[in-house]
């Protein structure tokens, strides 16, 4: 059962990397080469790669390349501050670039530059490995369900966590992709996640895959939870704190606590590099703030199919633009994970300490 991505989110080409940008979707599939620090800094910033693990995942990509113009110890300290600036809240990107840092820091620099590809090239495929299981693990939630009564299984989720997220098949979506390679019918109900509106990467990816699913508003969840139209909410994280506390796209708490509202089961996909066990609760977990412009603008293509921003707002209104939220574990069923499926409070049985340092 082994997903392919229908297009590498990012791949090695020679001294750059190759990524799809995912500013430009659903609209039009465009690669981008990144050649240097900055363009990674950039398309990590701007969300032309976008989702925890792929933000890790670039990130690597980005020291290899910045090792390959100059693999001195002030460049390498200097990607490494650069790319940890990107973006706050995501700790992939923070593990990424530890790892980076404790097998670079050790070489001599002359040694730098084919360790840290093939360092980069090691995260991209272990992240195809862990979506993997966590599908399969995942796989058993959706099983279960769908024993329990006819018709599909109707699963809700939020933001993207599918295969444009990560390196591999996704986190959320890779149960989703799972049921539907075992044919098993699966109804996604995907909400649209203003203000980036990654909800329609998801029902992007759910259409090409084949996987049957509806768009819905993000303020309709409420009531589809209520009337009984869900049967389990699967999301993606951000960063796990050590008490199972969850950060994720703004407006999966909400989601969560209808959920509760309405006893349906809620539950996160997040690989290893998602846990910060540093981090002792969600309150502690960095929230990033966006730009005004991701709630004053909307972005669309026109009759001509060219892409297109409109303003909806005069640019001088006051914005509060939080890009995530954190779930408290509560409210939290389940964390799938790449060993097994976890109470949020008992994510150390899966992870020792010896395993996974804090
Ligand atoms: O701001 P984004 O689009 O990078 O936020 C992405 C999410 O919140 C995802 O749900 C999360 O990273 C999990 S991706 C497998």
């Amino acid at each position: 059962m082994s997903f392919k991505q229908p297009i590498p989110t990012i791949r090695r080409d020679g001294d750059r990397a190759v990524i799809l940008d995912q500013t430009l979707l659903p609209h039009r599939t465009e690669l981008r080469h990144l050649s240097s620090l900055d363009d990674v800094a950039h398309a990590i910033r701007s969300m032309q790669v976008r989702g925890a693990p792929l933000i890790g995942a670039t990130a690597a990509y980005g020291v290899a390349i910045a090792m390959t113009h100059d693999a001195g110890d002030r460049a390498l300290e200097t990607a490494l501050e650069v790319l940890a600036a990107t973006r706050p809240t995501a700790v992939n990107l923070h593990w990424a670039l530890g790892r980076m840092a404790a097998r670079l820091l050790a070489l001599a620099p002359v040694a730098r530059v084919a360790a840290a590809w093939d360092e980069a090239e090691a995260i991209r495929l272990e992240d195809m490995e862990t979506c993997a299981a966590i599908g399969r693990h995942g796989l058993t939630l959706i099983e279960a369900l769908a024993a329990r009564r006819p018709g599909p299984v109707r699963v809700m989720t939020h933001c993207n966590a599918g295969w444009v997220a990560t390196c591999g098949a996704g986190t959320a979506l890779a149960p989703v992709y799972a049921a539907h390679a075992r044919g098993i019918a699966v109804e996604v109900l995907v909400s649209e996640t203003r203000p980036r509106n990654q909800g329609l990467l998801t029902a992007w990816e759910l259409r090409e895959a084949g996987v049957a699913h509806s768009l819905i508003a993000d303020n309709a969840a409420g009531l589809l939870l209520a009337r009984g139209e869900v049967d389990l909410v699967i999301t993606g994280a951000d960063r796990v704190a050590a008490n199972g506390d969850s950060a994720n796209k703004i407006g999966t708490y909400l989601k969560a606590l209808a959920a509760q509202d309405a006893g349906v089961p809620f539950y996160i996909a997040a690989p290893f590099s998602t846990l910060d066990f540093a981090c002792p609760a969600g309150s502690a977990i960095p929230i990033e703030d966006r730009d005004a412009d991701e709630l004053l603008c909307v972005n669309g293509v026109d009759a001509d199919g060219h892409l297109r921003q409109l303003r909806q707002a005069p640019a001088d209104t006051a914005v509060r633009n939080p890009a995530f939220d954190v779930t408290p574990a509560r409210l939290i069923r389940g964390i799938v994970t790449e060993r097994g499926i976890a109470a949020p409070g008992a994510l150390r049985e899966l992870y020792p300490a010896e395993d996974v340092p804090a």
